[in-house]
């Protein structure tokens, strides 16, 4: 799915800037191509930023160290 079909961004080009170390709304904008862009874009662009920083967290949450 399209996060800014004016740049032809999509969710997946949006994971894969986030996974390769994009943080925030201004980074993921940088690494995709994306201008500042309209209302719409920005709030699925920050919802994407939320979505992933809560699934990172639960993966953190189910991993466990290994006992030596
Ligand atoms: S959808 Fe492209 S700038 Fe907002």
């Amino acid at each position: 799915m399209y996060v800014c079909i004016c740049y032809a961004v999509t969710e997946d080009d949006v994971r894969g800037c986030l996974a390769q170390g994009a943080c925030t709304a201004r980074e993921v904008r940088a690494a995709c191509g994306m201008k500042p862009g309209c209302g719409a874009c920005t709030k699925r662009l920050y919802g994407l930023i939320r979505q992933y920083g809560t699934e990172a967290d639960d993966e953190r949450r189910t991993v466990r160290p290994t006992a030596a």
